[in-house]
């Protein structure tokens, strides 16, 4: 219980950011993908949720990628409010998170792009994500089409390729405790700040 009074007012994104290294250091046989969340979109009254990989996390936000034509591209661009959940289930932990998620700028994107593998690059031209495949082969045909146009170059990328910033308005940490009597801090955000309070179970 120590542990947990000395943290209950530490800034909500140093908490998540020292959560996030513990799920990292629990390694890759108890906590496979550590920076895996489910990401909640909605654009019509239709909520729709996936899991998606963390990249990236500071002050200003949460931030992923993706293809921006996508059903969840086009959901966030259509409505920028999202939710993210994140659980790391051997440390009985969960984070939830809320705001408003919006595109990275592009030089952002690209340093980004960069870093990643070429397969990952040039699946990320070829894949027309969300939209049914039509033929069987079309999908290798483009690959192989991508492999030939960014021959002995690098591959640029794709202006349909991005990512998205979550600002949270509010963070949820949920530890679980026996009797199901589990701890929630729910903090919002506050002009500058951040307000707390201990939620029920
Ligand atoms: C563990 C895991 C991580 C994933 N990470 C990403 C990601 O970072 N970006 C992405 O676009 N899709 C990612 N996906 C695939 C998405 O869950 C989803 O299938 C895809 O993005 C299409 O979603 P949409 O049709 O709702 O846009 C991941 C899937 C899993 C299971």
């Amino acid at each position: 219980m120590a542990a947990i009074e000395r943290a209950l007012f530490s800034a909500p994104f140093q908490r998540f950011a020292a959560l996030l290294e513990e799920a990292r250091r629990a390694g890759p046989e108890r906590i496979p993908e550590p920076t895996a969340f489910t990401l909640a979109t909605c654009a019509d009254g239709q909520p729709s949720a996936r899991m998606i990989l963390l990249k990236g996390v500071d002050e200003a936000g949460f931030v992923f990628y993706t293809n921006y034509e996508s059903r969840k591209g086009r959901e966030l661009l259509a409505n920028p409010r999202a939710a993210m959940c994140f659980h790391w289930a051997p440390l009985e932990l969960q984070v939830r998170v809320e705001g408003r998620a919006l595109p990275v700028d592009s030089a952002e994107a690209d340093v980004y792009f960069a870093t990643r593998a070429r397969g990952s690059q040039i699946g990320a031209w070829a894949s027309h994500q969300s939209e049914p495949l039509t033929r069987e082969g079309e999908l290798e045909e483009r690959v192989a089409d991508f492999e030939r146009k960014f021959e002995r170059r690098s591959v640029a990328r794709p202006p349909h390729w991005s990512g998205f910033r979550l600002s949270p308005e509010r963070i949820e940490f949920w530890k679980g405790m026996p009797n199901r009597l589990h701890h929630r801090e729910l903090y919002r955000r506050s002009g500058d700040g951040w307000q707390v309070e201990i939620l029920n179970p």
